[in-house]
Formats: C-alpha cells, structure tokens, sequence
C-alpha cells in the first residue's frame, strides 16, 4: 500500500456555492494527487460504503472537493463543520493527461464533472495551453466554478508555477438547459457556436502519433453525466479523454465492482481510470 494512501483530514471549510453543491477544503497532505482527475473515497461515519468524489483542486496542505447532494451520504458531509475529522483514501484513479494537449485543449464538463477540470485547467495553464472551457448546466442556481476558470487568466499572481513567456488565455462558456444563463441548451450546442457545427469541421482528426491534424476541434477533456459523454463523442469525436463514473466498492482495484467493458477488454473505471481515452471508450456505455 502506498504511503499516505489512506489520511485522515481536517475540515477546513464547506460551504454551499451553488444549489444542492458544496465546496469542502481539507488541511491535509494533498501531495498525495499527482493527476488532475484522481479521486479520493470518503468514509462518511455511519454509512458502509466509502464515497468517491474527484479532487477539484490540490496543492501542498490544502485538498478541495466540489459534491453534490444526492442521497444519505453527500447529505451528512453537507451537515459537517469546519474542523470535523474526515478518513479518506486519497490518490486514487490515474487522471487526465495534460501533456496529451499539444496546443490548445478543450474542457467540458456537466454539472459535478466540472469540478475535476478545473486543477486540469490550472496545469493546462502552467504548460502555457490556452484552455476553452465549456460547462454545462441545468440551470442557472446550479452554476459554480465559472469566475474560478476566468480567474486563472491571472494565475501568475495566484502561485501557478512554470510560466514561460506570454499567459494562455482561458476562455469560458456556461450553457444551462433552461436557458436561464449563458447559451441555452448542452454543452454540445456551445461547441457548435464555438468551433462551427460538425458539418463544418474534420471530426476528431488525428494521426497514430496523437498529433492534431487539421480538425477545428482541440484535443479535449470530458467529465459529466453518460448522455453528456455520449453526445459529446457524437459531436467531436475521439480525440480526447473521458472521465467516467461507475458505483464503487473498495475504490482501489480490489473487487472488481466497478468494471467496465472497453475495446481493450474489461477495465476497472476505479484503477485503471476513472480516465479513459475517448476511442477506448464502447458505444453502449
Ligand atoms: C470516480 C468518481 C468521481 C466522482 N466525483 C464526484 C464529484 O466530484 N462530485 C460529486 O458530487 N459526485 C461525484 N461522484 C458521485 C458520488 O460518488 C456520488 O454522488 C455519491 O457517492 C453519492 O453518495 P450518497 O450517499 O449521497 O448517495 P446514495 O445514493 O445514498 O449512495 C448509495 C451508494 O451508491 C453510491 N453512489 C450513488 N451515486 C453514485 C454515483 N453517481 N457514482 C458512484 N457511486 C454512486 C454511493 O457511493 C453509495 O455507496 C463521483 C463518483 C465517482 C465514481
Ligand atoms: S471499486 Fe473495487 S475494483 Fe473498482
């Protein structure tokens, strides 16, 4: 077992910052993330199984998560106070890959999946890649991160270290079904507004090396909801990395409860990803 692999962290803050989503900040040893997209598996007192939810953030002593309240277990995290001592398995999950963007890179995420893109975001930005971000919501209450990623415009003056020559911009487009806030409808109708519709570009064009051919779509980084995934591998193609969710027992490799059927064969979502390359990925996911 790795060192550090499991910790026990203390409640920094949490605090609601969108309808039903909260932020929570542990004092911990974050050195534990090497990857933007690893998770780590709570152990909410009371409850048998773990909790995995994805590191949105990591740096040093500070580790922060953005949950959602969907059931008994994110309920009784949203009730805890600052200072409250929480177990979890930390470093779990390989991640994105950032270097995998050799320009600019493409981020979507729906609802909870933005909060893994946005350390992503931060390194992409660190490896000076201009990053578009398109966030996908239902609504305008449900919201959150937007300002965040518009904030690493100014990363410099925030710590992020390895800045060579000129900034990276970082654009943001938020889409809400409703239409209630920014382009109305999914992430898919932003891409399209942005980069033209699929008709209008080479879909996913690619060589075996994985540079990008002429295709106006940028290699891109993809966590949210199935029919999100679905649609979006529909729209741009497979060059690109998706993040998936599956129900989780261990959380490490060790019960095989969370597999996955690839074009590489059964893959367990908890070890060997939750991040997958987009072509490995089977339609009937
Ligand atoms: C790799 C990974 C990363 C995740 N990252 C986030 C995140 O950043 N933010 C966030 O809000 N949610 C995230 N989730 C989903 C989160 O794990 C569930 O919403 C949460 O476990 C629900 O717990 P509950 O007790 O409130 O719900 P309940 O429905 O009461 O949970 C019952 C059981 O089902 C499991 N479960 C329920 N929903 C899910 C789900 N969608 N995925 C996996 N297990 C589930 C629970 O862990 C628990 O064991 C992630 C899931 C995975 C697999
Ligand atoms: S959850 Fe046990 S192997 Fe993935």
């Amino acid at each position: 077992m790795k060192k550090d692999f499991m910790q026990t962290a203390v409640i920094t803050s949490n605090v609601r910052i969108a309808k039903a989503t909260y932020e929570m900040k542990f004092d911990c040893d974050a050195t534990t993330i090497t990857a933007p997209g690893q998770f780590i598996n709570i152990d909410v007192p009371g409850y048998f199984l773990r909790r995995p939810i994805s590191v949105c953030d990591a740096k040093d002593r500070e580790l922060t998560i953005i949950y959602k309240v969907v059931g008994q277990g994110t309920l009784a995290m949203s009730q805890m106070s600052e200072g409250t001592e929480l177990n979890f398995l930390t470093g779990l999950g390989n991640g994105f890959d950032p270097e995998r963007a050799k320009g600019s890179a493409l981020l979507v995420g729906g609802g909870c999946g933005v909060a893994p893109l946005f350390m992503l975001a931060r390194k992409l930005v660190a490896r000076n890649k201009p990053v578009q971000v398109v966030l996908g919501f239902n609504t305008k209450d449900e919201v959150f991160l937007e300002q965040e990623f518009l904030d690493l415009n100014d990363a410099y003056e925030f710590g992020c270290e390895g800045f060579e020559g000129e900034k990276p911009e970082v654009k943001v487009a938020v889409t809400t079904a409703d239409g209630s806030y920014g382009i109305k409808g999914f992430v898919t109708d932003a891409i399209a507004q942005i980069y033209g519709t699929k008709d209008d570009r080479k879909v996913g064009s690619h060589d075996t090396e994985g540079n990008h051919l002429d295709a106006k779509v940028p290699y891109y980084y993809a966590c949210g909801p199935l029919p999100m995934l679905k649609a979006l591998r529909k729209s741009v193609g497979t060059f690109g990395e998706l993040s998936l969710e599956e129900r989780m027992g261990c959380g490490f490799g060790a019960c095989v409860g969370c597999s996955v059927k690839t074009t590489k064969g059964f893959k367990k979502v908890c070890a060997d990803g939750p991040v997958f390359p987009a072509d490995e990925v089977l339609e009937e996911i």
